[in-house]
This record gives structure tokens, C-alpha cells and sequence, in this order.
């Protein structure tokens, strides 16, 4: 007989987490249906699937499905549910631009908040109550103490893309107080960066990047002059903005961890896990360590602070630890390794 706990849906498959996420499910023995709208994702002309998806199939050597569906149209969802059961929703799918989330704040809304509430209600119609949230650290707004734990107060957002994460979480615990068989891991994710290993997947972005690892990434390959740092004069040891870098391949092994917790623990309702190294590395460490990973020079010049940047964010990973049994292994240089690796082997992203 199937085993109908292998079944995992994944909205936003087809994005830079998403899809190092379906690598990593495949490799768990997991089957994957992925729906997309490919807002942000490549796929080439005559190809059913997105580059990325046919890439990961490439190296797990197991075949994914994929649907070309938006989670703001309710029927498209309910569609999928019919002809397929599901174990788990893993949901990826939102816009996540935060200057872009100033300048188009009902889109935003639109698909972080509606789109979600859509998916809540397919999955309620068909008694599928089990889902894992992307959420982010940014819902801590800015930080009290560190580092960050999960209970500290969350909801000071300064930006309309924070505030929807914020909002979602307040959704999720609303319904799992309405209904104790919903089971909840909302991931608070802290800086995701690196690529796959193979160097086959990695962040795409599209146009300028607004996040340092692949701005510096651009750099390196003479895409761009030079790194704006911004600031230097914020209360840490260099005076630069300090984060919690996590590699992409142990924050998509996070999300296998919480699957297995929730196949084998069953636990009921909502639960915040921070998904973070538990280091804070500065912006000039993170030039530094590319530098060496790459034996690039990364020209940059110091300008102002970026309106709405905090000086310190990281996370205390502990109760990852403790519920799901995971630590986070790669450290500063095997981030900047293979982002340098998927950069020079992918110069124009999937395109
Ligand atoms: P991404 O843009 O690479 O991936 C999101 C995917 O969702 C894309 O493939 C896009 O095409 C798809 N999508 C967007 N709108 C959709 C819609 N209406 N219907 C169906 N698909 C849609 O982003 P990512 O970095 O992989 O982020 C994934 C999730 O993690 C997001 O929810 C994001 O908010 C969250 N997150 C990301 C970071 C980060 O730094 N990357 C940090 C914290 C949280
Ligand atoms: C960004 C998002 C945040 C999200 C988080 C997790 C913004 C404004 N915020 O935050 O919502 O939750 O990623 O991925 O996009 N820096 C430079 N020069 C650059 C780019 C960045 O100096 O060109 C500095 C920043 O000031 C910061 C650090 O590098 O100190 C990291 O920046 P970034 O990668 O954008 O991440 P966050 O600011 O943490």
C-alpha cells in the first residue's frame, strides 16, 4: 500500500528555498508535488517544469510534479487537493521583496495574507491540518536582547512584507486555538545564503539584489563595481550591521527535521522554531570570508545606514535543537564557497 505520509506538498517550490527544500525531500525519500506560479522563478521556453526543478530532479534522480498554480486563486488549489493527498503542507510561496513591499503593498498582502488564508481553507475543506510555515526572523522586529528566542515579543514590523509574516502568524495561532488537530511549525527563518553544493541550484534574484550574499556574489564575478556597505557606524565590533547567516542546505534540512517531528510526534497545535546558526558574522567578516572562499577582491565603499536596518540579529537555535534534533553544520566559508561556486558556474542565474 502507498504510504500517503511520503505525500508533501510544496507551494513556492520552485524558489531559491523551495527548491534546495524539494532536493533535500527527495534525497528523505519524500514525493513532491511543487505549485508555483513562477512570479519568480525561470522556466524555459518549450519546458514544462522550471529550470531549478528540473535541475533537482537531475541530482536526486527522482522526478517531482509540478502545477503551475497561484495560491490567490482559491479554485486552482482545490483543484490539486481533489486529485492528490497529501501527509503535509510545506509553504514557501509569498513575495518577499521588502523595499518592493512599500511600493505595491496590496500585492503583498494579497499574496502573503489572502493567498495563505486561501490554502488554510482548501486544506481545512479536505482534513488536511498539518502545515510548515516560512516565517522569519524579521517578525521579531527590532530586537530587545539577543540573541532571539522564541518567546520574545513579535509584531514591531516596519515594512509591509514583515508585517504580513507577522500577520500570518497570528492566523495560524487563531486557528490552531480554534481547533486543537491543527499541527503549526511557523520556521523563523534567520539569513539564508549559499547554494547547493553542485553548484546546479542556487538564489536567482532577479534584478539589483537588495541582500548582501548575492549582491557580493555579483561583485565577485564583475556583474557590479562595488558593494555599498551600509553603515558603519552601528554598535557592534566594526560598526557594521551583524546577522545570522544560516546555509541554504541546512535550512532546507530544518524543514526535512520538521517533518519528521511532526510524522513521528504528532504535535497539535502552534509552534515558532527558530532556524538560525546561532553566529552573528559582520558585514566586512562576510566580505572578508568571501574573499578568501572566492581569491576575488571584493571592492566596497561604506555609505548611510539602510533605512529600516537593524545593528544585531541572531538567533538562539536551541529549541531546534530540542524538538526537531537539528544544529546547523556549515559555517561562514562553506556559505561563501558555494555561492561563489553556483556564481561562476551560473553567471546569468537559470536564465
Ligand atoms: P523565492 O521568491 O525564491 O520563492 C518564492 C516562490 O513562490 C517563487 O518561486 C515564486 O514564483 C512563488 N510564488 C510567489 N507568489 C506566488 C503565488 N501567488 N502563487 C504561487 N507561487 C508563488 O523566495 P525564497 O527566498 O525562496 O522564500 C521562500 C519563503 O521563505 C517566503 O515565504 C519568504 O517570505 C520566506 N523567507 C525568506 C527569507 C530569505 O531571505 N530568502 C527569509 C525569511 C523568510
Ligand atoms: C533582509 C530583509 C529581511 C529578511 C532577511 C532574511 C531587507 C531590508 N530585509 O534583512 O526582511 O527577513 O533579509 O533574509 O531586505 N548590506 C550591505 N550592503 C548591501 C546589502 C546589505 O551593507 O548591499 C548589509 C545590511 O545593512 C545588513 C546585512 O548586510 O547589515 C545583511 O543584509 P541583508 O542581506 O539585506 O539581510 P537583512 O538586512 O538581515
Amino acid at each position: 500500500m502507498a504510504d500517503e505520509t511520503r505525500n508533501i506538498l510544496v507551494t513556492g517550490g520552485a524558489g531559491y528555498i523551495g527548491s534546495h527544500t524539494v532536493l533535500e525531500l527527495l534525497n528523505a525519500d519524500f514525493q513532491v508535488v511543487v505549485i508555483d506560479n513562477l512570479s519568480n522563478a525561470f522556466r524555459g521556453k518549450g519546458h514544462e517544469k522550471p529550470e531549478c526543478i528540473l535541475r533537482v530532479e537531475k541530482l536526486a534522480n527522482k522526478q517531482v510534479i509540478f502545477i503551475d498554480c497561484d495560491i490567490t486563486n482559491k479554485k486552482s488549489l482545490n483543484d490539486i487537493f481533489q486529485k492528490h493527498k497529501f501527509f503535509c503542507v510545506i509553504h514557501f510561496a509569498a513575495l518577499k521583496a521588502v523595499g518592493e513591499s512599500c511600493t505595491i503593498p496590496l500585492e503583498y498582502y494579497k499574496v502573503n495574507v489572502a493567498g495563505t488564508l486561501n490554502l488554510l481553507e482548501v486544506m481545512r475543506e479536505y482534513n488536511l491540518k498539518r502545515i510548515i510555515y516560512s516565517s522569519s526572523a524579521t517578525v521579531y522586529g527590532v530586537p530587545k536582547k539577543l540573541p532571539l528566542t522564541e518567546e520574545m515579543e513579535t509584531g514591531n514590523c516596519t515594512n509591509p512584507y514583515g508585517k504580513t509574516k507577522f500577520m500570518v502568524e497570528e492566523i495560524l495561532k487563531d486557528l490552531c486555538s480554534s481547533d486543537k488537530a491543527w499541527s503549526v511549525i511557523s520556521l523563523r527563518y534567520f539569513n539564508p545564503v549559499g547554494a547547493h553544493q553542485s553548484g546546479q541550484i542556487g538564489e536567482d534574484p532577479n534584478g539589483i539584489p537588495n541582500n548582501l550574499m548575492p549582491f557580493i556574489a555579483q561583485v565577485s564575478v564583475g556583474k557590479r563595481e562595488f558593494l555599498s556597505v551600509y553603515g558603519k557606524d552601528y554598535e557592534t565590533p566594526d560598526g557594521t550591521g551583524v546577522r545570522d547567516y544560516i546555509h541554504i542546505l541546512d535550512l532546507a534540512s530544518g524543514h526535512v527535521k520538521a517533518l519528521i517531528y511532526q510524522k513521528t510526534k504528532n504535535p497539535l497545535g502552534f509552534q515558532a522554531i527558530n532556524l538560525g546558526s546561532g553566529n552573528g558574522y559582520s558585514v566586512l567578516e562576510v566580505i572578508n570570508a568571501f574573499e578568501k572562499a572566492s581569491s576575488k577582491k571584493i571592492p566596497y565603499k561604506i555609505v548611510d545606514r539602510r533605512s529600516g536596518d537593524i545593528a544585531s540579529s541572531y538567533s538562539d537555535a536551541s529549541l531546534a535543537q530540542k524538538l526537531l534534533d537539528w544544529v546547523a553544520v556549515k559555517n561562514i566559508d562553506d556559505m561563501c564557497a558555494d555561492t561563489w561556486n553556483w556564481q561562476q558556474k551560473n553567471p546569468n542565474g537559470y536564465n
